[in-house]
């Protein structure tokens, strides 16, 4: 099991080009058995989950080759609709695969999506979205069997209780080739979203709303392949920028999506940081002791503070002037972090889904465990900030959403080592 060494106390100085987006790689990819045929993802960035979905998409017939950060993906011919259970635990959002299945061959058989460090994740929108466009749904021992029994979707009226990243990507995936019309309301206006639409307009789809709350889409019997660049990673923006806030120093981000980070920076700047943003570059140099952020951060869908950006945040927040208050509307328990902070010399109360976070002086490093994927990265900064050394196991956590951090942090000066 590898982890991360890390000596504290040093502030880093940089420009860092900003890795590829997982959160839109991820349902591009799905996306591609669409197209029947073979499409190229430029900044596709090279990480465990990517890697996974290549594995699923292999595993049904495509043929999946990479290139450092060029991934092409040929669907001409499936070979089969089941993916099977060991594949999809290997991560947890291989659930989209389920609607871009069903958009591809009419059936699919996938499993229940196992909780994960963030609580149960519960597919209840996505089964009631599909089943209003026709698809079959019966549960069996942890699998889920769908079939259209006239092998096409059918454009459906669908209202989300929630507006459910998920659940929105698994209706559109399914509805790109259905017969008809499908409209979503209230559904998720992730900038992921976005990008997923932007590539399948370029295999032919006929998609319009999406990044509003009604997106509509018109049925299409055949898509193409394409050639595509995967939108930046905004959470991954969001992480090297807290973490260079605490841990002092300056840092420029390159390929960056600024319209899409500003829900973080909005609440970043109230830390004291100096940010400055051109069309694609962001760049933050912290001089002195982050002051706390005085409004309560809630995290909420896109447009609002991404709950994805809470951890990294807390950590630079855990070293404030002052005392700064989460509220986590996202996830059951998305505060698993708060513990290694603590052991880090942080002052955290976590009180059902609100966290209060009263600023120390300085933290110590600590041998800690990563809890999952953005709490891992969390504790990557909380030590880098931190006086003394600290090591952090359960680093495949990290890797699942992070390429390389150990090199990036290194680029910037920092001392952070896999062993
Ligand atoms: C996506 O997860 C992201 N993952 C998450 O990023 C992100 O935190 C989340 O959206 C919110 O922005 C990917 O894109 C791969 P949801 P997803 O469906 O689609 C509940 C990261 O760190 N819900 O919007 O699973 C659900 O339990 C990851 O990169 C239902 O109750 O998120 C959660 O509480 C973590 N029933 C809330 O809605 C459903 O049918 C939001 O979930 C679906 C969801």
């Amino acid at each position: 099991m590898q982890k991360f060494i890390i000596e504290g106390g040093k502030s880093l100085r940089g420009e860092l080009p900003l890795q590829g987006s997982k959160n839109s790689s991820l349902p591009i990819m799905a996306a591609t058995l669409l197209s029947c045929g073979e499409s190229t993802l430029h900044s596709c960035p090279q990480l465990t989950d990517v890697y996974a979905a290549a594995r699923i998409l292999n595993c049904v017939g495509c043929k999946c080759s990479f290139s450092g950060n060029t991934a092409v993906i040929d669907s001409a011919v499936i070979e089969k609709t089941e993916i099977s259970e060991q594949l999809m635990r290997e991560m947890r959002s291989s659930i989209i695969f389920m609607g871009a299945m069903l958009g591809r061959a009419g059936e699919c058989v996938v499993s229940v999506p196992g909780g994960c460090e963030l609580g149960p994740r519960p597919i209840d929108m996505h089964l009631a979205a599909l089943g209003k466009m026709g698809v079959d749904i019966h549960e069996s021992g942890g699998r889920i069997i769908c079939r259209i029994a006239s092998g096409r979707a059918k454009g459906a009226k669908i209202s989300l209780a929630f507006p459910s990243v998920g659940a929105t990507e698994n209706i559109i995936l399914c509805a790109v080739t259905a017969d008809g019309e499908t409209v979503i309301n209230n559904a998720a206006r992730e900038p992921e979203i976005c990008d997923l639409c932007g590539f399948l307009r370029k295999c032919g789809a006929e998609i319009k709303g999406d990044g509003e709350s009604r997106i509509v889409i018109k049925g299409k019997k055949q898509l193409h392949g394409c050639e595509y660049k995967i939108m930046s990673d905004r959470i991954v923006a969001a992480t090297y920028l807290s973490m260079v806030a605490a841990a002092k120093g300056e840092i420029i981000l390159t390929n960056a999506c600024v319209p899409e980070t500003e829900p973080f920076l909005s609440v970043l700047e109230q830390t004291g940081c100096s940010i400055y943003m051109s069309d694609n570059r962001i760049y933050l140099r912290s001089g002195s002791r982050l002051k706390a952020v005085r409004e309560r951060i809630r995290t909420m869908p896109h447009p609002g503070f991404p709950t994805d950006a809470q951890a990294v945040l807390m950590a630079a927040l855990a070293a404030a002037d002052g005392t700064s208050i989460f509220e986590e509307n996202i996830f059951d328990c998305r505060y698993r972090h708060a513990d290694a902070l603590i052991k880090m010399g942080a002052d955290i109360q976590v009180l059902g889904k609100v966290a209060v976070v009263k600023g120390r002086e300085k933290l110590h490093g600590a041998n800690v465990q990563a809890t999952d994927l953005r709490g891992g990265a969390a504790m990557v900064i909380a030590a880098l900030s931190a006086e003394g050394a600290s090591e952090i196991t359960r680093i495949c956590h990290i890797d699942r959403g992070y390429e390389k951090m150990e090199y990036a942090v290194r680029l910037l000066g920092g001392e952070m080592r896999r062993v």
